[in-house]
């Protein structure tokens, strides 16, 4: 057993009993002192050892829950207590909240809600979407930054995240509210050798996805607000907004940006009597990675399949959980509005609606107000 009490420039100086060998690292012993001098290949190391530290010092504030002196830490640990107060700094920088307080030490009061690559990865088991993974702090829109990967030769299946974005965009030119508040935020590129027709109600099969998913993970009885919102009660969690480049017989590439709101304590004020997060319905945090990680398995079958058949993966059970069947809906036709009630899905996406004096139409796309929803 050895511990490290210092670091100095390149030096990392380690308490040890024993004479240590560390392959690839030139080590010098003096007395009860290992010496080992990183040059720069070993440069990560440090990193590493940094990294380590910080965490053992997350652990011993979790396990001790209040207050812990510098000292004990110090002690704890083998480094100095400016050593600890340096990794604290570093710590809040995180996003860890850490309360000092003088004669008493330092409290972990919150943890930062980042999403973790390393566990998202550990957790997919996907054949296309998610297989290659953007992981951002901040970004334009994830739309955007697809759209930009897609031009560069991003290849099919990849997603982009972020934990906030500075210009969140939603349907019919409005914006999403983008904050790191919890939110997540990400986009799918996909580039299907298939005319664009081929495609046409892509995004519903991504709300099923995303909507099943929140079931799985959570229990809660989503819904979905055909054609692109998940619902919660009457309150949005989710929206999609799916663009595409296309020749008329071809498919460039076509981006599903997809919003959920999974810890979101609050909203702006303009949109806070409509949206609800997971969070808020719960009464408790999610794990933001882990349920990342569930949603993009779902959308890897599902889409998966969808790029096959050409259809929604199970129309039946999309139709049990779409919010919008069977209530009265107005739609929005060439500067027109028309009342009727939705009475079906069609397998290749559309709503049908039956009128009063009992014609049927089909709304393929425009906005759909659905009574007694948002
Ligand atoms: C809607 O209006 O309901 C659609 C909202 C879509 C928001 C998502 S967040 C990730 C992706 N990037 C964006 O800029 N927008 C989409």
């Amino acid at each position: 057993m050895s511990s490290l009490i210092r670091m100095h420039k390149n030096l990392l100086v380690f308490f040890a009993p024993v004479t240590q060998q560390w392959d690839g690292l030139v080590i010098f012993c003096s007395s009860s002192y290992l010496l080992i001098d990183i040059k720069i290949p070993h440069q990560e190391i440090l990193t590493e050892v940094i990294y380590i530290m910080k965490g053992k010092i997350i652990s011993l504030l979790k396990e001790n829950g209040g207050y812990m002196s510098g000292e004990k830490i110090s002690e704890e640990l083998g480094i100095t207590r400016s050593a600890v107060w340096k990794h604290i700094n570093s710590l809040k920088e995180d996003g860890y909240e850490i309360d000092s307080v003088r004669n008493k030490g330092y409290m972990l009061t919150a943890e930062p809600d980042h999403l973790d690559e390393e566990k998202i990865r550990s957790k997919l088991d996907v054949s296309a979407i998610g297989k290659r993974l953007v992981i951002l702090k901040t970004v334009d829109s994830t739309n955007e930054e697809a759209k930009r990967l897609a031009r560069s030769g991003g290849q099919h299946g990849l997603i982009v995240t972020s934990d906030s974005q500075t210009n969140g965009k939603g349907r019919f030119s409005r914006k999403w509210s983008s904050g790191p508040d919890g939110g997540l935020y990400f986009s799918i590129l996909l580039k299907p050798d298939l005319p664009p027709s081929d495609i046409a109600s892509i995004t519903l099969s991504a709300g099923y996805a995303v909507c099943l998913a929140v079931r799985e993970y959570t229990g809660l009885e989503a819904a979905i607000k055909w054609p692109n919102d998940i619902i919660l009660g009457s309150k949005k969690l989710c929206g999609i907004l799916t663009e595409m480049a296309a020749q008329s017989d071809r498919i460039d590439y076509v981006i599903i940006g997809i919003g959920i709101n999974v810890n979101n304590q609050s909203f702006p004020e303009e949109i806070a009597h409509k949206a609800i997060s997971m969070r808020m319905a719960l009464g408790r945090p999610i794990d933001r990675s882990d349920f990342f990680a569930c949603v993009i398995n779902k959308l890897d079958r599902v889409i998966g399949d969808f790029l096959i058949s050409l259809s929604i993966d199970d129309i039946a059970h999309f139709k049990t959980l779409c919010a919008t069947m069977n209530r009265t809906v107005t739609i929005v036709r060439a500067g027109q509005e028309i009342t009727g009630t939705a009475c079906d899905v069609s397998p290749g996406g559309e709503l049908i609606v039956r009128l009063e004096g009992g014609k049927e139409i089909t709304v393929t796309s425009g906005e759909v107000t659905v009574q007694g929803i948002y």
